[in-house]
């Protein structure tokens, strides 16, 4: 299977590159900028592209990458700081602009035999940048440019060196797919053989020939990614799995009872299913941080599942549904870009754990891990749902959690669930929640006063959970479930509607 490696040098964009590129249908995994020669080389690349980043190549803690990565006889394209990157280690000059370009840029194409080759001259190209190559190394040739960047495309066809200063991954670059496919296809020479099943399939022989005769065990949240990763692992192998399904006591209104029985009889996994609501409660006592919430809540699983090994006996590995956005946001194992909230499938690990880790679907995007999910049989029900945070209700619970506060949640959250449901527009929206606030409101009921709590209504749309929009729900729709949780859930005299997108805000609360 040909496979692509983009270096990580910190941009926002990284995992866009990497994304399109399996969209063109080769494989595409995302390394570190300091990655070392040797260990690129066993990875067996058909081509490596260099993000960009933030930093300028002059920058004092600037990201460098060995120079021998340009002699390993891999075709390399660079984007951005990538270009810039490799134009100054191979001897070409980088100025820093005074004026930083960004936004739309026309592209002159000034040759077209390479990179550019069916790229219309003028085409729209998205800039982002301070610095720019002035000069480029001995043997480049220069193949576009835009009025405020001479050397927008650089070519080292003999040496199958490629850069561009914009971004070919943005969709604002309009020809942007074209010139990946030109560099991927023409110039590297690769062919189009990833799809979904070679992917599964290229997991499960990884996952047999590290594994062995050993056992793995699995988490199981109730959510896709965990469902995915222990259908992947169970056939790699086979009865040595052990599907732990533990009742946190933080999952929603009747979740548990349903998902076990359909894990057992519908999915045939080997589940265990684990009741543990008054351990997490009791860890949860009196923590009010979320990072201390999500942690602790990290810590109790990984207890759960340490006991539960140890009862199975010879169990080496613990698989994970870790997705490419939790990795992300949790923490720069990839790359340099800055953690903004620990997922508690990454996060939350003790740093020395019992178990070697598992994580097949690290690399991809929530949509693609449904197209994994329909692949290996999943029904559409259960792959549409929305997804559902591992530290569960928790992080909706703003405050302290106690079983009281859970069970006010876990109504609203059943009535919001319903009426969605009812106005037909639960697939329209990412994920739909409420949140409880530890805020009292004064409220008048019959003819009494209440002092009660405040509730959330959170409705969002998104296509991969790493920007949100939130839904512009009608009137009606609001004041029925508004007028429902406040009636029917005791506890609640007061519900608000989030208007906040992602970015600034999160998705979650906590
Ligand atoms: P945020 O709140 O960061 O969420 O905008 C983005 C997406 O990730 C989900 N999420 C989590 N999933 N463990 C998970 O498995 C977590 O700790 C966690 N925190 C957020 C969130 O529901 C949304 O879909």
């Amino acid at each position: 299977m040909n496979k692509v490696l983009v270096l990580d040098f910190g941009s926002q964009y990284t995992q866009l590159i990497a994304r399109k590129i399996r969209e063109l249908g080769i494989y595409s995994e995302i390394f570190p900028f300091n990655t070392s020669p040797s260990r690129l080389k066993k990875e067996k690349p058909g081509a490596i592209i260099l993000s960009g980043g933030p930093q300028s190549v002059y920058d004092k803690r600037a990201p460098h990458s060995s120079r021998e990565i340009f002699e390993l006889g891999i075709p390399i394209l660079g984007i951005c700081y990538g270009l810039q990157f490799m134009a100054n280690l191979l001897g070409g000059k980088v100025i820093s602009s005074s004026k930083r370009e960004y936004g739309f840029a026309t592209l002159k194409v000034t040759d077209n035999k390479g990179l550019l080759s069916g790229i219309r001259d003028k085409s729209q190209v998205w800039m982002s940048h301070g610095d720019k190559v002035e000069t480029v190394p001995p043997g480049f040739i220069i193949s576009g440019k835009t009025s405020h960047c001479h050397a927008a495309v650089i070519e080292e066809r003999e040496k199958k060196l490629f850069g561009a200063q914009f971004h070919p991954e943005v969709i604002h670059t309009k020809q942007g797919k074209k010139i990946l496919s030109n560099f991927l296809f023409s110039l590297a020479e690769l062919k189009a053989d990833w799809k979904m099943a070679s992917f599964i399939e290229q997991k499960v022989e990884d996952i047999s020939d590290l594994v062995g005769d050993k056992k793995v065990i699995c988490g199981l949240s109730g959510g896709v990614d965990s469902l995915v990763t222990s259908l992947i692992v169970q056939r790699a192998v086979k009865d040595d799995l052990f599907c732990i399904f533990v009742n946190n006591g933080l999952l929603r209104k009747g979740q548990y009872r349903e998902l076990k029985k359909k894990f057992s009889s519908k999915l045939s996994l080997n589940v265990i299913g684990v009741d543990a609501s008054q351990e997490f409660l009791d860890r949860l006592e009196g923590v009010i941080s979320p990072e201390t919430k999500r942690k602790r809540i990290g810590k109790t699983f990984i207890r759960i599942f340490e006991e539960e090994a140890k009862k199975i006996g010879g169990v080496e590995f613990l698989a994970q549904g870790t997705i490419y956005p939790d990795v992300i946001e949790s923490n720069p194992v990839k790359g340099p870009s800055s953690s903004i909230k620990s997922h508690h499938n990454v996060g939350g690990l003790p740093s020395r754990l019992k178990f070697k880790l598992i994580e097949p679907l690290k690399e991809l995007f929530k949509d693609e891990v449904r197209a994994l999910a329909e692949e290996l049989g999943v029904d559409r029900e259960f792959i549409l749902q929305h997804p559902f945070p591992g530290p569960g209700l928790a992080v909706r619970i703003v405050g302290e959690v106690t079983q009281k506060r859970i069970k006010l949640l876990r109504e609203a959250d059943a009535i919001l669930l319903q009426e969605i449901r009812k106005a037909g527009i639960y697939h329209k929206l990412w994920q739909a929640f409420v949140v409880l606030l530890p805020v009292k409101s004064v409220g008048v009921m019959g003819d009494k006063r209440t002092y009660q709590s405040v509730v959330v209504i959170r409705l969002v749309q998104s296509v991969d959970g790493m920007t949100a929009n939130w839904y512009p729900a009608g009137p009606k729709l609001l004041s029925l479930i508004s007028s429902r949780i406040v009636n029917e859930v005791e506890g609640v005299n007061r519900v608000v509607y989030d208007t906040t997108t992602k970015p600034p805000g999160t998705i979650e609360w906590e």
